[in-house]
């Protein structure tokens, strides 16, 4: 039996504000996080405040209500245009009301002519958008083009906070392919991926579809269907269950370096190769980049479960995180501040004094010698496992960076940063150093960013070093 190991290269450096910890704890569905940092993140990281919303795995957190109820899914359409960025929040400043944001972002998304660029600059590990809201069955439709060269990869996927997982992934050396994908709790399998054939998706807008019901995943893409997969297909019998992703989930958009030179060899094979940070998108706009359209999420609005958004939130009732174990609630997913979890949603809310001067109370999260993490990857500075694009590697076959069959996080968390410490944009906040030509294709970024990820390139180092080691 294969495990997962974070492997965590060297104590937590945070950012600017942001206290030390000693390390940061890890977890899987073998080792359930501490109490002082009872949430799982994504990334099998535990902490407290963001590591509690979005992506925090009931099963590996301290207790299955550690983790923030789920917002229900909301039929919407995202247009990612110069005036839908204001509610692309920063994962360091979203605390759970999806009224206040349509996405949470690490990394960096820019506007270019009405769309929404997810970028990579030299040496980052690229920029993650997740949606808010969750859905459990549905439709959802992006419009986009992917990105393109060895090791590059965008990913267009709904990923549930169990790791059920459904996926549209891109390799930038193969731009004629879109591949789909599903895991069940993030289980590997190497018969459930599927390819479907399309003009070049660097070049050309398409619309891929996720079509999912409680009886069949569909991919369409410009309308077409593309594959299908029934649910009747994947009776386990062993585990007397179906491997079919039946829980709510996130949209998750992303551009990620799967070829990395830390990732596993199966990954950047899978991915096309190596990674490089000369290249031609690198030198003449100072980042790699996928472009994101509108998307657009109908939800399934069953009349009774599964299927059904008629509350505010939903949650898992059991460890075994089937479809019958989720409950459609009316419990509220906000916390008051980054030290909150969810058996202390409150935890550090600031109290107006009568003197008017604000305080906070006391965090029961916080508690022990060291505090805990609060923003996955710390401080501003995105996780540097991050930008996963979900299990998509695994379809690289052997030793590819699936996770193990403990399911704790699934492989493309191994979206790991490229270990190399640059002084440059590591962290994915700022466009590379030599930002060549920025004359025409995509605007460069904000140079404000810049300093930022300069001050920060020793986190960023760390943050590099935090990888996936699949044994
Ligand atoms: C999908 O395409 C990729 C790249 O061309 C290939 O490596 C893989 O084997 C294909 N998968 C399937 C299931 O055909
Ligand atoms: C059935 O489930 C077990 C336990 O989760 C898993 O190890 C196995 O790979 C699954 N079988 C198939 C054919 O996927
Ligand atoms: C869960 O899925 C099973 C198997 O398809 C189905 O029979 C059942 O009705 C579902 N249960 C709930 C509560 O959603």
């Amino acid at each position: 039996m294969r495990s997962t190991v974070l492997a965590l290269g060297a104590a937590a450096l945070l950012g600017a504000g942001n206290v030390l910890a000693d390390d940061i704890p890890t977890c899987s569905l073998d080792k359930r996080c501490p109490e002082s940092a009872p949430c799982c993140s994504q990334y099998g990281q535990c902490g407290v405040g963001a590591y509690c919303l979005g992506g925090c795995d009931p099963r590996m957190s301290f207790s299955l209500d550690s983790c923030v109820p789920a917002p229900v899914c909301q039929d919407k359409t995202y247009k990612m245009d110069k005036a839908s960025m204001s509610k692309i929040v920063d994962i360091s400043e979203y605390l759970g009301d999806p009224s206040k944001a349509d996405w949470v972002s690490q990394g960096e998304p820019v506007s270019y002519n009405d769309n929404t660029l997810l970028t990579m600059p030299k040496n980052s590990v690229g920029t993650v958008l997740a949606s808010t809201t969750y859905m459990w069955y549905g439709s959802v439709k992006a419009r986009l083009k992917t990105s393109r060269g060895a090791g590059v990869v965008t990913a267009f996927i709904l990923m549930s906070d169990v790791k059920d997982e459904i996926d549209y992934e891109f390799v930038g050396t193969e731009l004629t392919t879109a591949q789909t994908n599903y895991y069940f709790q993030g289980i590997p399998s190497y018969v459930n991926s599927g390819n479907i054939t399309v003009t070049d998706t660097y070049a050309n807008w398409h619309e891929y579809e996720i079509r999912w019901t409680p009886d069949q995943i569909q991919w369409l893409v410009d309308g077409q269907v593309g594959r299908t997969k029934l649910k009747s297909e994947t009776w386990n019998a062993t585990a007397n269950q179906w491997d079919f992703p039946q829980t709510p989930s996130r949209v998750q958009l992303s551009i990620w370096p799967g070829g990395a030179a830390t990732n596993a060899k199966g990954t950047i094979d899978w991915a096309g190769g190596p990674i490089s940070w000369d290249s031609e998108d690198i030198n003449n706009y100072g980042y790699y980049f996928a472009t994101f359209g509108e998307i657009d999420v109908q939800c399934w609005d069953a009349k009774s479960p599964p299927g059904t958004n008629n509350g505010k939130s939903y949650y898992y009732n059991s460890y075994r995180a089937t479809n019958d174990t989720v409950v459609d609630s009316n419990k509220r997913t906000d916390l008051a501040s980054f030290l909150g979890t969810g058996t202390d949603m409150d935890a550090g809310k600031q109290t107006n004094t009568k003197g008017g001067s604000a305080s906070a109370t006391k965090s029961g999260g916080a508690k022990g010698t060291t505090v805990p993490q609060s923003i996955p990857g710390g401080g501003s500075a995105p996780a540097g496992q991050v930008p996963g694009g979900g299990s998509g590697t695994v379809s690289g076959g052997s030793g590819s960076g699936s996770s193990g069959s403990d399911g704790s996080g699934s492989s493309g968390d191994s979206g790991s940063a490229s270990g190399d410490s640059n002084a440059c944009g590591m962290n994915g906040f700022s466009q590379s150093c030599d930002d060549g030509g920025s004359g025409s294709g995509p605007s460069s970024k904000n140079n404000g960013a810049k300093t930022t990820a300069q001050g920060a390139s020793a986190l960023a180092a760390v943050v590099g070093f935090v990888g996936l080691m699949f044994l």
